[in-house]
């Protein structure tokens, strides 16, 4: 079953209008949402950083916290699987014709449930690697739209590499991962890309930094350069749906000798306990 404009349905009953501007434009935003044994985690979270996309394109939250809720609890009732990972999409809507500009139109809603298998302890231990890129998306990567196209590019250039992740570049500095945040340790201190319009403000981000602060190892929310990346001790991303993964291999270059460093043990542990709290 999903959810779409008001109404459950099952999926293959589901259907848009053709003149929808998350169709023709992919004028929209999204959340991807985990749930852990039933539980829906860092909600508030989520729904913040939606209504802020949401702000920045200019279209109004059709539901209330509460309502959101609502709708969660109900397609969660659907099926018995523990851990699972909510999508939303909010599209602006369908109009008569198309324009790129618009007029006030009723946002097209959907939310879909579907299961969530994060990868055990021993599969992470084994690391993945990862390729470098240039970043050559837009200037509003902090918007969680449904404009996706950069990032499938970079998806599917990992795909064909046998990848994990694209880890991006904007002049000589780490930003971000194609559908994750970065992070690298050197000498006992961890160094991501600060918040602000060149990355989107991971969920997973915020418990990242929770977890090192609580390990006691110092942050500097500063980019990494390139160089640093490739010489760091450890590299790591983060996702909703693969939590802290460690990198071991960026391009040609082994990170730490292409073992998993004792810094992402600590944090992946808290990290589970902060999924169970
Ligand atoms: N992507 N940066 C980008 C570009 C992302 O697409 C994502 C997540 C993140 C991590 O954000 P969070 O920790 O809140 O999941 C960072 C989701 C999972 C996706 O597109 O499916």
């Amino acid at each position: 079953m999903v959810y779409l404009n008001g109404e459950f349905t099952p999926k293959n009953k589901a259907s848009i209008s053709v003149m929808d501007r998350g169709f023709l434009f992919g004028d929209g935003v999204y959340e991807v949402i985990p749930v852990y044994a039933g539980k829906i985690f860092r909600l508030y979270e989520h729904l913040q950083r939606l209504q802020n996309s949401l702000d920045a394109i200019q279209i109004q939250n059709p539901y209330s916290n509460n309502e959101w809720l609502d709708i969660f609890n109900r397609l969660l009732s659907f099926s018995s699987t523990a851990n699972q990972a909510l999508y939303l999409q909010i599209t602006r809507g369908a109009d008569v014709s198309r324009k790129h500009s618009f007029e006030a139109l009723i946002p097209s809603v959907f939310v879909e449930a579907n299961s969530l298998t994060p990868k055990s302890r021993t599969e992470l231990e084994t690391g993945f690697s990862a390729i470098s890129q240039a970043d050559f998306r837009w200037q509003r990567c902090d918007i969680k739209s449904t404009s996706l196209l950069a990032n499938i590019i970079y998806s599917q250039q990992a795909k064909a590499c046998h990848a994990e992740e694209v880890i991006l570049h904007r002049d000589q500095l780490v930003t971000e991962g194609a559908t994750s945040n970065v992070f690298i340790v050197k000498d006992s201190t961890l160094f991501t890309h600060p918040t602000g319009t060149n990355i989107l403000s991971g969920i997973t981000r915020d418990l990242v930094l929770e977890s090192a602060k609580y390990c006691n190892l110092a942050i500097q929310e500063v980019a990494p350069t390139l160089t640093q990346l490739l010489s760091a001790d450890e590299v790591w991303i983060s996702s909703s749906t693969r939590e802290v993964m460690p990198i071991t291999k960026v391009d040609d270059q082994l990170i730490n000798h292409g073992k998993v460093g004792e810094h992402w043990l600590e944090i992946y542990n808290h990290y589970q306990t902060l999924k169970h709290a």
